[in-house]
């Protein structure tokens, strides 16, 4: 049964919603009177960060009833509470749901792809792949891999909801073993989305290049490549996490299978093709 609380605001996750709010509590605490051009560019650095997403969001096609049902929903649901009790600690968070313009994003390249094949690593409570799914042709099929049973079934409930629910098939198991079963199954895809464990991501990328789950020319998109801006900050700064997303991109960017351009799309969208003559 799932809990409800008070929606919990949201903390900055990327680069750019991290600098607004740092802008923010400088300002907050700035003595205007030492300087008032400085005060007000300060304001205008602040307003550039703050007002990026909103104008985004605003000029993006809506989601559809379902998909905002669904944020909203992962939004109300006590995640923090339900997941560091008892024996299984996981460290769900209603931050992962990626959301509207990467939804939309998301929704566009499948799309432009033409892509009929997907395949999700890392579903949470299934934003992204319904978003995916709603631009999935009627014969198009989804695939996504979860680990965790309640966000599993969380995400199976919602798609119930939508019309397009029924073109997704979910994986409930660690992602490796899934790919390494797919693989062996002979199943090939046109559209690869990554988001689940960023210490696997290397292992992900080249378990579909080395044993062609992904087709010759597919494309694999990459979420957080960015890592709240720790890619390149200081070295010093950065967490496990942030070490194996700039190990990452130092691989892909050095493997001669694939090119690829890294988006500043929230904490950074790296878009991969897989070259036609590999
Ligand atoms: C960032 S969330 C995914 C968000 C989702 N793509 C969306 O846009 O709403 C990462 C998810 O990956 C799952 N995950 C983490 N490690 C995994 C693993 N080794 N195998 C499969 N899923 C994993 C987590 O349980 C979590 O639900």
């Amino acid at each position: 049964m799932s809990q409800v609380v008070e929606k919990a605001i949201a903390r900055p996750v990327t680069p750019l919603g991290i600098l607004a709010k740092q802008l923010e509590t400088i300002l907050q605490t700035f003595n205007q009177q030492t300087s008032n051009e400085l005060a007000a560019n300060l304001v205008l650095a602040w307003r550039l960060a703050a007002g990026l997403d909103p104008y985004l969001e605003e000029h993006t096609t809506h989601e559809s009833p379902a998909l905002a049902a669904l944020a909203q929903k992962t939004a109300h649901e006590a995640w923090g509470q339900k997941f560091h009790q008892g024996a299984t600690v996981r460290e769900l968070e209603q931050e992962m749901l990626s959301g509207h313009i990467e939804g939309q994003t998301l929704k566009m390249f499948i799309y432009m792809t033409k892509a009929k094949k997907v395949l999700e690593v890392g579903m949470f409570t299934g934003y992204s792949a319904l978003a995916m799914a709603e631009a999935l042709p009627p014969d198009g099929e989804l695939v996504a891999c979860e680990v965790d049973p309640y966000a599993a079934e969380f995400a199976q409930t919602a798609f119930k909801e939508s019309p397009h629910g029924s073109k997704i098939r979910v994986e409930l198991g660690a992602a490796i073993e899934t790919l390494e079963k797919l693989a062996a199954a002979g199943e090939t895809f046109d559209f690869v989305f990554i988001d689940a464990d960023k210490r696997e991501y290397v292992q992900y990328f080249q378990i579909l290049l080395d044993k062609d789950l992904l087709v010759p020319g597919g494309f694999i998109c990459v979420d957080n490549t960015l890592l709240q801006g720790q890619v390149y900050l200081p070295s010093e700064n950065r967490t496990p996490n942030g070490e194996a997303i700039a190990q990452f991109n130092r691989i892909v960017a050095a493997d001669s299978r694939v090119e690829q351009v890294l988006l500043p799309l929230r904490d950074g969208l790296t878009i991969i093709r897989r070259l036609p003559e590999q």
